[in-house]
């Protein structure tokens, strides 16, 4: 099983459970996401989720594999799409979404993680949106935020550049509220989480769309927008060079580009 869901104490957990492969993300396990974020924000005994990987990585991002053989298709298909269906349900979760990063978290596990609420980062993590080098380009209204959080200067190196950064840099550039042992991560963000239940939903659920309200409407052009340049992008020679690359073990080479 590659993603595990479980309700404790008003907590929906999605651990995600495919170390073999880096807890690289699939379909199917972008499928499993938006099903159990629908799900707890259906159910009233659920306050607050909390995603979550495994010791030493969160996710290395989209399977690169999935990339080259199931890319999602264009326009509306690309919408209907798994990953979109994850991202969106993301987007409308109106309970709180606490992420503990346990390990690396590489392109979408780091997207992800603009539009939680809260982002505990254990001291050992490396965070990185890669996709230029991949020949892609920002996601999931990274684009917007990410020069909102850090100014344009330090967006460029993040999502030009690809830069990886630190767990500290991830505080200082707020992405992140706090760095953690790894060993507490977890449980940290948990008791975050579980705070939820001693407060009111109706109000949360209301300061929370308030919080996020005011660019909900450019945020979801901005992804529209980002999301044709993607999966365009994701049937390019260019792409194909560095996908191709990757699982050969060596540097791609654009030189011929
Ligand atoms: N998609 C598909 N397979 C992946 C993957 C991904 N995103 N990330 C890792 N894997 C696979 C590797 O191919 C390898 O498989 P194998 O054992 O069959 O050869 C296995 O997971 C272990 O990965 P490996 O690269 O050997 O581990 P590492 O500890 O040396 O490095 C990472 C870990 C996460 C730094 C590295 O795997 C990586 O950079 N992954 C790709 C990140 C990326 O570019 N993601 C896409 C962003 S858009």
């Amino acid at each position: 099983m590659s993603i595990k869901t479980a309700i404790l104490n008003g907590v929906a957990t999605i651990e995600i459970a495919r170390p073999e492969k880096k807890n690289a993300l699939t379909v199917a396990m972008y499928q499993a996401m938006a099903d159990a974020l629908d799900a707890a924000r259906e159910d009233v005994a659920v306050r607050a989720v909390l995603i979550t990987g495994q010791p030493g990585i969160f996710t290395s991002g989209n399977d690169i594999e999935d990339f080259m053989s199931r890319a999602p298709g264009q326009g509306s298909d690309a919408l209907d799409s798994p990953v979109f269906r994850f991202m969106r349900a993301l987007l409308d979760c109106d309970k709180p979404v606490v992420a503990a990063v346990t390990g690396a978290a590489i392109g979408i596990g780091t997207t992800m993680l603009l539009h939680c609420d809260f982002v505990y980062v254990s001291d050992e993590a490396r965070l990185a949106m890669p996709f230029v080098g991949l020949g892609l380009v920002p996601e999931f209204g990274s684009s917007l935020v990410v020069p909102q959080l850090m100014g344009q200067r330090r967006a460029a190196e993040k999502l030009l550049l690809g830069d990886p950064f630190t767990p500290e840099q991830a505080v200082d550039c707020g992405i992140a509220n706090a760095v953690l042992p790894p060993a507490e991560v977890v449980n940290h963000a948990r008791r975050v989480a579980e705070r939820f239940n001693q407060l009111p939903p109706g109000a949360v659920r209301e300061a929370k769309r308030l919080l996020r309200g005011p660019q909900r409407e450019l945020l979801t052009q901005v992804i529209r927008t980002e999301g044709e340049g993607f999966t365009r992008r994701l049937k390019s020679p260019e792409a194909m060079e560095a996908f191709q690359a990757f699982f050969q073990k060596r540097k791609p080479d654009f030189s011929k580009f």
